[in-house]
């Protein structure tokens, strides 16, 4: 049965260049999942985009001395350009400035405010005393009233992860300035999220796949809710579509309130696009759609309990009841797949701590499917995970290129040079069908790790085939089976039907190596498709231009099944698909990033 399957991937900030923290805990696991879901036959829609609103574009705006608009149209490009880079395969990679996204975010948030969930509160707001502007609570640094922590932030405490409000901060300053701001009167709108208690509960009760660290910190949160106010001092952002506020230029929504409604304006923009306009609706309006949502740990709250508040609200499911908004009844997140941190030397993957390794670079010099494969066997699927060059340098010494590398050319090397062709083979021995059984298995046995986005077991289970069958031909030897021709071509034929479904199985790890196999075994055309950057006309806003990732991924041949070879294909000699990398790596870091000494 073929599923409508919405991969939705959090939304990378347009505010600098990607490393590779930034893409293992969300693109990696994400297009890992995607890619899977299409090779077993599912309608997959893969969206996210560029987040351009918000303090993090515009604190990025003042150091380089650009505006907030060319902050995020430099970034959106280059952050597109990595992604492309990695192989990720989205439907639609837009971006949160673009006129569909402005209109279909007023559209919900005006379905929400007439079922009664957006509230208008006096709140107070932070002022720089010394320039008289506000300043947004990302702006403002201070001790975590509930757990203590000393760096946490006015709008959120990444320490306990707990929301705050600026004014609860013990000693708060400014990060721009180190002064100690001013707290005035400023009025807002607020997400009733009271409101949601019982419909988001009972929400949540039927989540019993969830991660554990998921489900549970989700529970907490939803156990004590509060208003949340989703407009901020700002005037970079989505205008806010009431009367008395439009016009306001120092108000506008919230980057995270308009963000979120972002898988569902890309969903659209993707069927606008597509030439069905409504072409969207098989993945949001039918309820036998599967959601799955890919984020790093700190976003957790954003998508686990405001966005599916949002929809709630938007629906009139809410605790205040309502109709359903314009787009009708929207899904609600199905999956939340959450990741915890990629490290370098124990401290978390950021620019701001001097520990940086740019996917660019890294994509320069070791290509896409080396880091796909490390995260994917080693990432931080539900710990922190330390990335040194050392265990890099080993997972792909010792797993890619000895083991998978080295299975690939010596079984095509042989049957190359012996027949020129795929083998024919006579009647299996019985270590010939329990090689083969091994690796038919192992469609279930991954295929049932991806579907639970266990990737860490999912390719630990795909390399076992690829051992097995190092192992079948140390012990075969069919080099020495040369008086014996019928049984040698058996042996041969029987390790390439493995590299055959062991390429099969890692494609979704490893999709730019995979074409390359599937063309040593003499297959053409494509295998695993890829993404394309183009530029294309803004749908609403005139004279306005906009990179996306798009693909056509109906062409792709890779199905999740083990597929016979052809007996007789043509095979031409092997090169190797993975080259060895330089163990001198492992002790001094690319010149790039070097290890400091
Ligand atoms: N830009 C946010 C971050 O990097 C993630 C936004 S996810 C979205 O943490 F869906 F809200 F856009
Ligand atoms: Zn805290």
């Amino acid at each position: 049965m073929s599923t409508p399957v919405l991969t939705a991937v959090a939304w990378p900030y347009a505010n600098g260049p990607r490393h590779i923290g930034h893409v293992s805990g969300i693109g990696v696991p994400s297009d890992v999942f995607a890619r899977y879901q299409r090779m077993a036959g599912n309608r997959v829609l893969m969206v996210s985009g560029s987040d351009e609103h918000g303090t993090p574009i515009l604190v990025q705006a003042e150091k380089e001395g650009l505006t907030p608009r060319e902050t995020a149209d430099k970034y959106h490009r280059v952050v597109a350009e990595d992604l492309r880079g990695l192989g990720v395969t989205y439907d639609m990679y837009t971006r949160t400035t673009t006129g569909n996204h402005y209109a279909v975010v007023q559209e919900i948030f005006l379905a929400l405010h007439r079922n009664g969930y957006i509230i208008p509160k006096t709140t107070t707001g932070a002022v720089s005393p010394s320039t008289g502007r506000t300043l947004p609570d990302r702006y403002i640094e201070g001790t975590c009233p509930i757990c203590g922590y000393d760096g946490a932030r006015g709008d959120q405490c990444d320490n306990c992860g707990n929301q705050l409000d600026a004014a609860e901060l013990i000693n708060p300053v400014s990060r721009i300035n180190g002064e100690k701001p001013d707290f005035v009167e400023t009025e807002h709108l607020f997400l009733d999220l009271p409101a949601f208690t019982d419909s988001l509960g009972s929400w949540l009760s039927t989540k019993t796949g969830w991660r554990s660290n998921v489900l549970n910190f989700t529970k907490n949160l939803v156990d004590d809710m509060r208003p949340r106010p989703i407009t901020r001092d700002l005037d970079w952002g989505v205008p806010i579509p009431l009367d008395g506020w439009r016009d306001q230029s120092m108000k506008k929504l919230y980057v995270w309130f308009e963000a979120v409604i972002g898988y569902f304006s890309a969903s659209v923009e993707w069927a606008r696009r597509s030439g069905d306009p409504d072409a969207w609706r098989e993945w949001w309006n039918n309820p036998d759609a599967r959601h799955a949502y890919f984020m790093g740990k700190d976003n957790i709250t954003f998508h686990a309990q405001i966005w599916p508040a949002l929809l709630l609200g938007h629906n009139g499911a809410g605790d205040r009841g309502g109709q359903p908004g314009p787009y009708g009844e929207l899904n609600l997140p199905g999956d939340i797949v959450s990741s915890e941190f990629l490290t370098m030397s124990g401290s978390k993957f950021s620019t701001s701590r001097g520990t940086v390794i740019y996917l660019t670079d890294f994509l320069r010099d070791f290509g896409p499917d080396t880091l796909r494969y490390f995260i994917s066997a080693a990432g931080p699927e539900t710990q922190d995970v330390d990335f040194t060059w050392d265990e890099f340098v080993r997972r792909i010494n010792f797993e890619l290129v000895n083991e998978w590398g080295n299975l690939v050319n010596r079984a095509v090397s042989m049957a190359h040079k012996n027949v020129g062709a795929i083998p024919r083979p006579a009647t299996p021995s019985e270590a010939d069908a329990e090689l083969l059984a091994t690796s038919r298995a192992a469609f279930d046995t991954v295929g049932g790790h991806l579907e639970q986005s266990r990737f860490r077991a999912a390719t630990a289970e795909a390399m076992r085939v690829v051992s097995a069958a190092n192992k079948y031909l140390s012990d075969q030897q069919p080099w020495k089976l040369g008086d014996d021709p019928e049984r040698r071509d058996t042996v041969l034929h029987t390790a390439l039907q493995v590299v055959s479904d062991a390429n099969t199985l890692l494609t979704p790890f490893l999709p730019h190596s995979a074409q390359r196999v599937h063309e040593l075994l003499g297959g053409q055309g494509t295998w695993a498709a890829q993404p394309e950057l183009s530029e294309v006309d803004d749908l609403d806003v005139a004279d306005r231009r906009n990179a996306v990732l798009t693909g056509d991924y109906t062409a792709e041949q890779a199905r999740w099944s083990s597929e016979p070879i052809e007996p007789g294909r043509p095979l031409s000699k092997p090169s190797p698909v993975f080259a060895k990398l330089d163990t001198a790596l492992a002790e001094t870091g690319p010149s790039w990033a070097p290890i400091p000494s």
